[in-house]
């Protein structure tokens, strides 16, 4: 298996992939960006939220001092929210105790926010050559199929012994980090791929223990997923003219930090067949009595279905019209022109539902 990295800088240099914006990017700062934006969201879709993320905050500072809002803006749509909050946090960490400069060793990079040891590993080999594998979904499918591991990647000490032979299989030579790195997410991507993998054109069909013992397409073995729960919600669209209501959501959990409309608990039974005057109760964050008063004219739009992937969220949109803007608590709430909704960082379905309407009511 020594050759392995040699087998597999060949096929990089001939069938690696193309004008990818972030390949050979030595700065740690954006290859940490592209990586923490690949870890669950594909390439084609990265490819211009990287681009605009690093000209909009080019270098660590501007990041750090970058305001919540706007970092969260910038990923709306990306989901995984917790990525962009961690993006930040570890931004703040990198200006104030490292002096602006990223560390080189994994176990230093590692203990940053958001920072797993698969890319700490990949900062420490494209920027700084360091002999470390990575092991992300991709490289645990390859090196679990070349050593036929059947059993559930997930199990610890499988996890380890996956390591450890990803560790074993490194070039000697650390000048070829950068590339064999990029070789390797290249080969999980295009090659040893989860469904139809090309095995007829792969360069390791001798050595690998999956393909000696036809046993390719059940490794990695697939865990049975447990059904996604059914939650609803109410959502309120509070509208005053062109102004509309938005309530920032709690740090953490899902959606979190970002701004969405003011929503009624997710609850597992919650079916509004009607109007009711009791629909509004749970928003007591709100002057009730106005909300009320709105209550006849208002409209209640279809459910609408958004998932995730433990969750499947049915969600009904209230609109409301009120004449005036009333007083809120301004660390929980704030009014927003439609025309400047796109600056937040909102949901998703959120942020369709706007664009909706807005070409509707336009
Ligand atoms: N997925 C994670 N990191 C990647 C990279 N550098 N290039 C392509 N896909 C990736």
């Amino acid at each position: 298996m020594s050759q392995f990295s040699k087998q597999l800088l060949l096929w990089y240099a001939q069938h690696g992939r193309r004008g990818l914006p972030w390949q050979n990017e030595k700065d740690p700062y954006k290859v940490w960006i592209s990586e923490i934006m690949l870890q669950q969201t594909q390439v084609s879709t990265v490819k211009d939220r990287y681009l605009q993320f690093v000209s909009t905050f080019p270098n660590v500072e501007d990041l750090a001092k970058a305001k919540a809002d706007e970092v969260m803006g910038l990923w709306a749509g990306l989901g995984y929210y917790t990525r962009a909050r961690n993006l930040h946090a570890c931004a703040k960490v990198i200006h104030e105790q490292y002096q602006g400069k990223f560390p080189e060793d994994v176990v230093s990079l590692s203990q940053l926010p958001g920072i797993g040891r698969s890319t700490a590993a990949a900062i420490s080999a494209f920027c700084f050559q360091k002999k470390n594998s990575i092991l992300d979904a991709n490289v645990k499918r390859l090196i679990g199929r070349i050593h036929a591991v059947e059993e559930d990647f997930k199990k610890k000490a499988i996890n380890e012994y996956l390591w450890t032979m990803a560790q074993e299989l490194l070039p000697e030579n650390a000048r070829d980090m950068p590339a064999y790195t990029q070789a390797l997410m290249d080969y999980g991507a295009t090659v040893c791929t989860p469904r139809n993998p090309k095995c007829s054109t792969c360069v390791f069909k001798k050595e690998c223990r999956a393909y000696q013992q036809d046993k390719v397409e059940q490794i990695p073995k697939r865990i049975k997923k447990t059904a996604s729960k059914e939650v609803r919600s109410v959502m309120l669209c509070i509208l005053v003219n062109n102004q509309v209501l938005f309530n920032l959501r709690p740090p953490s959990g899902i959606w979190g930090g970002l701004w969405s409309f003011p929503e009624s608990s997710w609850d597992d039974h919650l079916e509004i067949k009607s109007l009711q005057l009791q629909t509004l109760e749970e928003f007591h964050d709100l002057p009730l009595s106005i909300l009320r008063k709105a209550l006849p004219k208002a409209t209640l739009l279809a459910p609408r279905k958004h998932v995730f992937t433990h969750r499947t969220l049915y969600f009904q949109i209230l609109i409301l019209k009120v004449k005036h803007v009333f007083d809120v608590d301004k660390t929980r709430f704030k009014w927003v022109n439609l025309s400047e909704v796109q600056k937040l960082g909102l949901p998703t379905p959120v942020n369709q539902f706007i664009q909706d309407y807005c070409s509707v009511n336009s």
